[in-house]
């Protein structure tokens, strides 16, 4: 009989001879079909299949989960712990449009399906994503964390003016319960108009008893909350980059180093990776510096300990990555991008100083670098090889979270035409930011129960994915890349090593979208 091999654990029965569950671990073969390309004198291509047998297994118990967030007391801090708590405790609350019922929109886990085959009538049928393999409910996220600023969750919900009126008023009881660890503040990271704000710090300013004493938090939380696994997600605000300085921050052993001498080039970020990494709790950066300077990475390769980023990729990003995708691979060849942005909150206020404008300008413009190098048709030496792409980014107070961001791609098309397309996008950006980061803690606490070893090795261990984990690059705008290997930007092509993924470890194989049943007699 072909094995139920899910059944009790998810909505889908995925009936294949390929995928058994041994000891509450769920093990896959899966043969990885590639092609490696040559590029041969004179311009010639050679390309040769690749196959290699792997196995895959996923442990199919979800572990007790905690999100610590550095930067709780922000925008998306506030936001996002109002939204869970809504929806754990099922608070309806009135707006002007009439009764809103609490949900998880623009959270690809939690309100997207992905496509599991064809009906008996040859038609596509999906299933929610995340009911293919067990995956934590955010309603279930135990939530705290850090902020250098002292105000309770309800204080700064109101603060972040973000969700209705009538919901704030229903969570503030539970909202107010919830007060931001003491964190670390290197002034010189963040914007100086952020000072204000700075009244909730941790003493001293040794920056290896910092990092010991992050490592401590995490500990408490984890215990008093009787937690499995935690993961922790940098929000707070976008930081200045640091210099890599040979010495300091260039490998593992350097970088801990310097933390020790309490270098100045060591920022807060990269001090909460490091504690992090040191005890192999996955740390993800939602924000554009170079927290995970190459020490850090080595360090996390070092200790086997995940790490993510950069960026959330929340809106003009996002289209970004799809739309230039889309008109190069269309044969069209943007030759302009033009991005301006204007907002209101906190994090517009700290973007309004130059360095941090720096960080964030350095991330949206790396989005389109592949899009270009895949097409020598269109960009190479004689027609030129870049595009001309402008960030702007300006503070507006009176817009609030209200984030307006106009783009215009300039193309050129056949014949020396030109093509000129205008995008006018505004909405709450915490509304956008907060469904990606809780995507972001569900994937990441996925990929970490995942292991796999080649096929033919029978005696071989089974190891867990490579530390950099660029599978959460379809929510971050400049992904972190193992090094040496190029980015993947494009949107579609992020969405389809998921959704192939998922359904390499319960033993289907890769979407294809040839729908033969319709297309042959
Ligand atoms: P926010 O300014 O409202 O919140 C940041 C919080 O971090 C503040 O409460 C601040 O006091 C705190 N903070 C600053 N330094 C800290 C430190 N060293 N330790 C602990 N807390 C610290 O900003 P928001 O809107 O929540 O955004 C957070 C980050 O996410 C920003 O860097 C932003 O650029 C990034 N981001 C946001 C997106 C969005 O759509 N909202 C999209 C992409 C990235």
């Amino acid at each position: 009989a072909v094995p139920d091999v899910l059944s009790g654990y998810t909505t889908v029965n995925v009936l294949s001879d390929k995928a058994r569950v041994v000891d509450n671990s769920l093990v896959s073969d899966y043969t990885y079909e590639n092609a490696t390309v040559k590029r041969l004198p004179g311009g010639k291509l050679e390309v040769t299949p690749s196959k290699v047998d792997y196995n895959f297994k996923v442990d199919l118990k979800v572990p007790k989960t905690g999100l610590m967030m550095v930067g709780l007391g922000g925008n998306n801090g506030s936001t996002l712990t109002a939204t869970i708590l809504a929806n754990r405790y099922g608070i309806n609350f009135r707006s002007k449009q009439g009764l809103q019922k609490p949900n998880y929109y623009g959270s690809v886990t939690q309100a997207s399906t992905l496509k599991l085959g064809v009906d008996e009538d040859g038609n596509d049928a999906y299933a929610p994503f995340n009911q293919i393999l067990p995956m934590l409910h955010p309603n279930d996220i135990v939530i705290g964390g850090w902020d250098i600023n002292s105000a309770n969750l309800a204080e700064a919900m109101e603060r972040s003016k973000v969700l209705d009126y009538d919901l704030q008023r229903q969570v503030a009881k539970y909202m107010a319960q919830i007060k931001p660890l003491p964190s670390i503040y290197y002034p010189d990271f963040i914007a100086a108009n952020q000072n204000d704000r700075a009244d909730n710090l941790i003493d001293g300013d040794s920056k290896w008893d910092h990092v010991m004493r992050l490592r401590q938090d995490i500990a408490d939380f984890k215990q008093k909350n009787e937690l499995e696994k935690v993961i922790v997600v940098w929000t707070a605000n976008t930081e200045r980059y640091a210099e890599i300085i040979p010495g300091v921050n260039d490998t593992a052993e350097n970088l801990i180093k310097s933390i020790k001498e309490s270098h100045e080039e060591i920022a807060p970020s990269t001090i909460f990776a490091v504690a992090c990494i040191l005890d192999g709790v996955s740390f993800i950066n939602g924000s554009p510096q170079n927290t995970f300077v190459p020490g850090c990475i080595e360090l996390a390769e070092k200790h086997k300990s995940f790490i993510g980023g950069d960026d959330f990729k929340s809106g003009q990003t996002k289209i970004k990555s799809v739309l230039a995708q889309f008109l190069v691979d269309a044969g069209i060849r943007p030759v302009s991008i033009a991005s301006y942005n204007h907002l209101g909150n906190n994090d517009g206020f700290n973007l309004s100083a130059p360095q941090q404008f720096r960080s964030k300008e350095i991330s949206k413009k790396s989005v389109v670098d592949d899009m270009i190098a895949s097409n020598q048709i269109l960009y190479n030496k004689e027609k030129g090889d870049h595009i001309d792409h402008c960030i702007v980014i300006k503070y507006v107070p009176a817009v609030g979270d209200s984030k307006v961001a106009m783009d215009e791609y300039h193309s050129e098309l056949m014949m020396g035409g030109h093509n000129t397309i205008s995008i006018h996008n505004v909405c709450e950006d915490s509304l956008l930011a907060s469904p990606l980061i809780i995507d972001l803690v569900v994937v990441c606490e996925f990929f970490s129960r995942v292991s796999y070893k080649l096929a033919a090795d029978e005696d071989a261990k089974f190891e867990q994915f490579y530390p950099v984990l660029s599978v959460l690059s379809y929510w971050l705008k400049a992904p972190l890349a193992r090094p040496g290997t190029m980015a993947v930007n494009g949107l579609n092509k992020q969405r389809a090593c998921l959704e192939n993924l998922l359904r390499a470890f319960v033993g289907l194989g890769t979407q294809n979208e040839l729908k033969l049943e319709e297309r042959l007699w």
